[in-house]
């Protein structure tokens, strides 16, 4: 783990833009270069992202394989102070949660859809140091997210079917954001992920999302900070 914590980010209390507050940009590096990872992820955040999203399909969960533990692990070597948000995109979280969380991980957001008992893999992931996210697909019922909100420290709302970066944003889950930051009153990180860029962020922002995440609009652009500034709006 780095020594940032959720906590100490901007306060979700003014989740919407004003002069004083900020929406944090989660760069998805499931779009960066492979081959130097370091090197964009590290530019990334010098261009203003909040924290690194590493993006971790299973094959199984979704139909992609992406990353491991490993590249926590080197993310941690070469950008040590930097936080690194992990979003799970597999069957059996419980199994592998321990393994990214001593690679390096800050938080780690697991998904409703595989889930029996979501405030107990909450306890298990703040069990070891990190903090907790709760996903949810495009089509799975918002009340069932709704009902654990509480016990974690940031919820997902996935903006396209996950398994791919490139995709198109799907607008109607903007109605999810809304009732999700209904319950939740201006407390509490909601995420949004997929097809979130210049152009879609305003509409993630207004729903009420305050930590958006970007892989192709931000890494296939060659204005970093141009993109961030403009998602952050
Ligand atoms: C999708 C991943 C996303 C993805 C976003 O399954 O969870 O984090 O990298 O990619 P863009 O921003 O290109 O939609
Ligand atoms: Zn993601």
């Amino acid at each position: 783990m780095s020594n940032k914590t959720l906590a100490m980010l901007p306060d979700p209390v003014h989740f919407g833009r004003d002069a004083t507050d900020q929406t944090l940009v989660a760069a998805s590096i499931l779009s960066a270069d492979f081959g130097d990872l370091a090197r964009d992820a590290g530019a990334a955040i010098d261009a203003g992202a909040s924290m690194l999203h590493i993006d971790v399909m299973d094959g199984h969960f979704v139909p992609n394989l992406s990353m491991g533990p490993v590249v926590c692990k080197a993310m941690r070597q070469h950008l040590p102070d930097v936080y690194q948000d992990v979003h799970l995109m597999i069957d059996n979280p419980a199994d592998r949660i321990e393994s990214f969380a001593h690679a390096g991980a800050d938080h780690l957001t697991v998904h409703i859809e595989v889930l029996d008992d979501p405030p107990a893999m909450a306890e298990a992931i703040r069990a070891l140091g990190c903090t907790a996210g709760i996903a949810m697909n495009p089509t799975t019922d918002p009340q069932a997210v709704l009902d654990v909100a509480a016990c974690f420290d940031m919820v997902l709302v996935m903006s396209v079917v996950p398994g791919f970066s490139g995709q198109a944003f799907m607008p109607q889950v903007l109605e999810h954001v809304r009732a999700i930051r209904a319950q939740l009153g201006p407390a509490g990180h909601i995420q949004m992920d997929g097809g979130v860029g210049p152009a879609t962020a305003q509409a993630c922002r207004e729903a009420g999302a305050n930590v958006l995440v970007s892989a192709s609009a931000l890494f296939g652009s060659d204005d970093y900070a141009g993109v961030i500034g403009a998602i952050q709006g």
